[in-house]
Formats: structure tokens, C-alpha cells, sequence
């Protein structure tokens, strides 16, 4: 499930990330600098347009062409200046240095464009969309159907639905939750956004504390994500009423709402997403916490490419070879847009959870929910939970 979820939201994302290719753009001529790099080879770098560099990355010294050493340029085994530097630029020279880390032998990769603007341009823009649009969709939703309310009468009865410890998962992962998106998004719209409304000096104070804030309440989210898995995956686990839930729309244009046990088929679909999604945000956060040392795209990459499943959708062969730059701009890309699918989810789920539904706050507030609400909304539940409890009282 979860590859299958990664191999969804990379297939929809790459096609973004692709769109920087060379694919289209004319064959750059190169005759009036003999065969080296052009003005236009640089402009197309700046645009994010990938450059096939082979005419310089293949470039880099043939130590068999090496002049003999009584020669002139024979200690060089083969290599000038330039060929030197290419190998600098393409990270094939063998460089040697005293700094220890994984990135330290790296001193210039190429990912750094694209990635900038696909940061600041798409990802932004699309995120954005992606928000806005679910916000307008559910402001339509409540003008056509309203708030749903409980249809009988209440019964002035009420059923315990959640303990104190599973209420204190659910707003600690909610807290954390909110707060990691506010600061999300201040660290990723700041240079766009912020700074041109705001000034560098004010930007500054909130970026700082944006980002110890985003680091430090991570751990909070990624505890309650555990808590809430362990609380409730029993009761998410797929059966037959879901079928049957789906197929009448969970009752939401009228019809009565078909019956469900604790969690029904539409609350099983959030869970799943906050749990899948959430570990993988949780994932791609760490690596871009501990930077360098926990690389995770090659080797998906791999493993996607052992599948032919990049190659089934027109993408060929995905790049192994990342420099560990190139690892911590993907995990940056990941993180946000996995980040944007669930905080668009999450608006939906909090809409619901609040003013969308009568009664269904009570659930998360104090516990206790009314046994009218319980009766429509999850009859089988309310069942069992109205016998357990009568049971007791007979104890
Ligand atoms: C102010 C924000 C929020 C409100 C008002 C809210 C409200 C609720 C309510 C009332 C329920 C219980 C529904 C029931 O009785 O069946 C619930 C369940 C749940 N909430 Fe939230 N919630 C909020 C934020 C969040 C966030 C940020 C997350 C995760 C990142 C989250 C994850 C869940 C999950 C996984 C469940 C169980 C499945 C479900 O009912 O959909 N909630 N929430």
C-alpha cells in the first residue's frame, strides 16, 4: 500500500519535476566556440531547462592520450586545466580533503536550478491552488447541503466515543499538525511572499522562530502518529460495510446514513492518509533534519526502476547517480508536496469535524457524543456500545 501510494503521488509529481527537459528545445550550436560551451548553454541552465552536457562531462583528461613526461604537460597524466575543472564541475576529479562528511568530496552539483524554480514556481503555485481550491470547494459544499444534522430526535442520552488518552493523541497530533503547515509554509512562501510584503528584518524574526518551532514540535507530530496508529488501526481496518458505505455516498445527499461500525469508510480513507502520508513526511523530515545522512531517493529510485514503473509512464529510467545535494532537494520537494496533500486533506477532515457536522465536535471535545448522533452515524457501534453500557450498569 504504501509503494503503491509513493509510486501514485511520484507518478503525478514527476511529470512537474520532468517538465524542465530538454525535450523539444532545438540542439544548441556550438561551432563558433568550437565545440565548448555557449551563452545559450548557460541561459538554457538558468531557465531549468536541462542541459545534455556530455560535450563537457565526457571531457574531463584521457590519461592514455597523456603526453610522455618529457614532454610538455607530461606530469599532468593527460589532463589540462579545464579538462581539471570539468572533472571539478561533473564531481568525477578525484578530490581529496581533510573536511569529513558525505558531501564534503562535493564541490559542485547541478540539481541546484531546477530545483530553485521549480520551489518557488510550481510547487508554490499548485500547493497554493491545491488549498485554496479544496477551501472554496467546501465553502460550495456547505452552501448547497448545509450542515449535516442529527435527523431524529435527540435522545438527551450520552455515549462515551473516545477516552482521554486516545482525545490526547488526536490534539496533540492536531496541534502539532497545524502548527508544522503555519510554519511550512512561512519557511516556503518567505522569500516569494513574505519578504516583498514584510521586509528582510521582520521575515528574519519569523523565520527563526519558525523554524525551531517546525523542528522541534516535529517530534510531537511524529509520537501522536504513532499513539493515534496504535489507538485506532484496529478499528480502520477495511470489511464489508465499507462497500456498502461507499456505494451510498456515506449518506451525505440524503437517503439515511448507511451503517458503519466505529469508523466508516470515509474516516478509515482519512486515517490511512494521515498515517501513509504522515510517515512520509515524518521520513523525508528527518532526512532533511539530519542533512546528508539519511539519503533515501536513489535508492527508491532504484527500486521503482527494478519495477519499469517510471519507465510504464513515459519517465524512462529514473537518475541513481545523485550527488547528496540532489538527495536533500528531492527531500525537500517530497516533504512539501506530500505536506500539501494532507493539509488539503486535513482542511476537509476539520471542516467535517466542526462546523460541517452537528455533533460530531462532542466527540473530540469531552468524548461523550449524543446517542441520536451515534445511532445515524454509526449504528453498529452504537449498538455494541449502548449494550456494553448497559451491561455495566447491571455489574
Ligand atoms: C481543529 C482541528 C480538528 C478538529 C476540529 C478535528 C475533529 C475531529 C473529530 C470530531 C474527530 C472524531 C470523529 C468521530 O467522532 O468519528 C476526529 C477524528 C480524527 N482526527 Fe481530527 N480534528 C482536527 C484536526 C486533525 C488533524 C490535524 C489530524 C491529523 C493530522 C486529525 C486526525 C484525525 C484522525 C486520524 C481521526 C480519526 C478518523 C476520523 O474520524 O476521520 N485531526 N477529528
Amino acid at each position: 500500500m504504501l509503494r503503491f501510494l509513493s509510486v501514485l503521488v511520484l507518478s503525478l509529481c514527476l511529470p512537474l519535476l520532468a517538465q524542465a527537459q530538454e525535450a523539444g528545445a532545438p540542439p544548441v550550436d556550438r561551432t563558433a566556440t568550437g565545440g565548448a560551451q555557449t551563452l545559450e548553454d548557460i541561459l538554457r541552465r538558468q531557465e531549468g531547462i536541462q542541459v545534455d552536457d556530455s560535450f563537457r562531462s565526457d571531457l574531463t583528461g584521457d590519461p592514455a592520450a597523456a603526453a610522455a613526461t618529457t614532454e610538455q604537460l607530461g606530469t599532468r597524466g593527460g589532463a589540462s586545466d579545464p579538462d581539471l575543472w570539468r572533472g571539478l564541475r561533473f564531481d568525477t576529479a578525484d578530490v581529496t580533503t581533510q573536511v569529513r562528511g558525505p558531501a564534503a568530496e562535493v564541490l559542485i552539483q547541478d540539481g541546484g536550478m531546477s530545483w530553485l524554480l521549480f520551489r518557488e514556481g510550481p510547487l508554490l503555485t499548485y500547493g497554493g491552488a491545491l488549498l485554496g481550491g479544496m477551501i472554496l470547494l467546501l465553502a460550495i459544499f456547505y452552501l448547497i447541503r448545509g450542515r449535516i444534522r442529527i435527523d431524529g430526535e435527540k435522545t438527551g442520552k450520552t455515549i462515551l466515543r473516545f477516552k482521554s488518552i486516545e482525545r490526547f493523541g488526536h490534539w496533540l497530533l492536531a496541534g502539532s499538525f497545524i502548527l508544522l503547515g503555519i510554519t511550512g509554509l512561512i519557511s516556503l512562501a518567505g522569500r516569494k511572499l513574505l519578504i516583498p510584503a514584510f521586509g528582510h528584518e521582520a521575515f528574519a524574526t519569523v523565520a527563526v522562530a519558525s523554524k525551531w518551532v517546525h523542528n522541534n514540535v516535529s517530534w510531537a507530530f511524529m509520537l501522536a502518529l504513532v499513539l493515534v496508529f496504535i489507538f485506532w488501526v484496529v478499528h480502520n481496518l477495511p470489511d464489508r460495510t465499507d462497500i456498502n458505505w461507499i456505494l451510498k455516498g456515506g449518506g451525505i445527499f440524503g437517503g439515511g446514513h448507511p451503517p458503519a461500525k466505529k469508523f466508516n469508510a470515509g474516516q478509515k480513507l482519512i486515517f490511512w492518509s494521515v498515517i501513509i502520508l504522515g510517515a512520509s513526511i515524518s521520513a523525508s523530515g528527518l532526512s532533511l533534519l539530519f542533512p546528508f545522512e539519511l539519503p533515501m531517493f536513489a535508492a527508491t529510485f532504484e527500486k521503482l526502476n527494478a519495477l519499469g514503473l517510471p519507465q510504464l509512464i513515459g519517465l524512462g529510467e529514473l537518475n541513481t547517480a545523485l550527488a547528496p545535494h540532489e538527495e536533500m532537494q528531492l527531500a525537500q520537494l517530497w516533504h512539501a508536496i506530500v505536506s500539501f496533500v494532507l493539509m488539503a486533506i486535513i482542511i476537509a477532515h476539520i471542516y467535517i469535524g466542526s462546523v460541517g457536522m452537528e455533533g460530531a465536535y462532542a466527540a473530540m471535545g469531552d468524548g461523550e457524543v449524543e446517542l441520536q448522533w451515534a445511532r445515524e452515524h454509526h449504528s453498529i457501534w452504537a449498538e455494541e456500545a449502548e449494550q456494553e453500557q448497559t451491561k455495566a450498569a447491571r455489574t
